[in-house]
């Protein structure tokens, strides 16, 4: 399975993006418990309980990608050196009061957005559909995420708090850099679609079993327009008629 699976995409591509996003999201578990630890305001109970969901949330998630990368048939990265290394996020709280503590996680949320984004991008180039599905997922909760503690902060923080994490430069230039890829990208899928009816008309011939409306034509080739699209070549899947 493995080796098939090698034969279509370039796994070794695909585990280095899920191990940079593994990374990533160890060090966003660790930094949440951190907070979840030292929260001591008036939003005490709320920010405790919403960060001990999160970082379950982190937790699992590590899992699953560590799982999708040994699923591809690469060795996962699996110590905090490593995670130190690859990680594109800080450790660092960004302060040890409340709505400082709050606003690194904000931030961390919304980068690790923009970095998914972009972990995204790649997938679809590598065509591992079932690594990108799973960073959209991820990326989902991480919008989520970003908006919930937003909200908490304007709670406990007011406007300030949250004109600060709006006007955050790193984050805004990351977001510019993914909208400035946008047009080579469309370019790129424009041009994939074009080139895959034609690969797949020629690569998957399939077999109709015979009905008395069209038993004296025993065998018929099925184009890929009326049998399910491009998807099919991938996995080398016969249609059932
Ligand atoms: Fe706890």
């Amino acid at each position: 399975m493995i080796d098939l699976i090698e034969t279509i995409m370039d796994t070794n591509a695909a585990a280095a993006s899920l191990g940079r996003v593994l990374a990533d999201s160890y060090v966003l578990m660790l930094k949440t418990q951190n907070v979840h630890w030292h929260v001591v305001g008036g939003a005490f109970v709320g920010v405790h309980t919403l960060t001990e969901q999160q970082y379950n949330d982190l937790f699992m998630a590590v899992d699953e990608i560590a799982e999708r990368i040994r699923a591809l048939g690469k060795v996962a990265p699996g110590t905090m050196a490593e995670y130190l290394q690859l990680a594109r996020l800080s450790e660092g709280l960004g302060g040890t009061d409340d709505a400082s503590m709050i606003r690194g996680l904000v931030e961390a949320h919304s980068t690790m957005s923009d970095l998914l984004r972009k972990e995204i991008d790649i997938m679809d180039d590598l065509d591992d559909y079932g690594s990108e599905d799973l960073f959209v997922q991820r990326l989902r909760v991480h919008e989520k995420t970003a908006w919930m503690l937003r909200s908490i902060l304007e709670q406990i923080g007011g406007g300030k708090a949250v004109a600060q994490v709006k006007a955050d430069a790193p984050v805004a230039t990351k977001v510019e850099a993914v909208k400035e890829d946008k047009p080579e990208k469309k370019a790129k899928k424009k041009e994939k679609k074009v080139k895959a009816p034609v690969a797949v008309e020629a690569a998957v011939p399939v077999k109709v079993p015979a009905t008395p409306k069209v038993a004296a034509k025993k065998e018929e080739t099925v184009t890929a327009s009326n049998n399910g699209g491009g998807r099919r070549k991938l996995f080398g899947v016969k249609a059932d008629g």
